[in-house]
């Protein structure tokens, strides 16, 4: 089911919220990550971003989208003349999933149950905040959010509504674009990203 359709956490603040998120163990993650990684960002903000699940560097630092995908998310938001500082910034995963290799810490795809598990976190967040606007960055954000699959290629750019209503953005993860081999391709996808992010700067202020 989506977030907002679930049961959610009656804490009265972000803040106890993040306290009850340090100790969760309502999936297994929470025994090979660091840390639970929570949202950041004012309580009084208007538009969430929701990602995915912290990486290796979140996992470190404790905090969301500060490594290779979130200086790209960073730079697209200053080219869309969106001010991070004033979103509220988080995940539909709040605990790091990884494969070993060695010393490297490989990502790996939270499961439908995680996703679901997690969305308690996520939901109590939504609560609180109220938001005008949710930027589901990515499919697994967007499963999330919509409690299905959603065709993230025929829905990217569009505003979806959320079981209660709010509306949700639909647009790809920043680490795809670190993926792209091809330079063309890559700068077309990035500039497309940029439009999209475009659309919360009417809703910031
Ligand atoms: N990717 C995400 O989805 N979230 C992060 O916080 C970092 C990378």
């Amino acid at each position: 089911p989506p977030v907002f359709a679930e049961p959610h956490p009656q804490e009265k603040s972000l803040a106890a919220l993040r306290r009850q998120a340090d100790a969760c163990e309502r999936c297994d993650l929470y025994k090979y990550a660091t840390q639970t990684v929570f949202g950041e960002g004012p309580s009084v903000a208007r538009v969430v971003l929701v990602g995915e699940q912290p990486g290796d560097q979140e996992d470190t630092a404790g905090k969301p989208f500060v490594g290779p995908a979130g200086r790209l998310l960073d730079e697209c938001l200053q080219k869309a003349g969106v001010d991070r500082s004033l979103c509220y910034v988080t995940n539909a995963v709040k605990h790091f999933k990884f494969e070993r290799r060695g010393k490297r810490r490989l990502h790996a795809k939270p499961n439908a149950g995680e996703i679901q598990r997690c969305a308690w976190w996520l939901g109590g967040e939504l609560a609180l905040l109220r938001p005008d606007l949710i930027v589901a960055l990515g499919a697994t954000a967007l499963y999330s959010l919509m409690g299905r699959s959603v065709g993230l290629t025929k829905e990217r750019g569009h505003i979806l509504q959320a079981a209660n209503g709010t509306p949700v953005l639909v647009t790809i993860h920043p680490s795809y674009l670190l993926r792209i081999r091809d330079h063309d391709d890559r700068d077309s996808e990035r500039q497309r990203f940029v439009n999209e992010l475009k659309s919360i700067g009417q809703r910031l202020n």
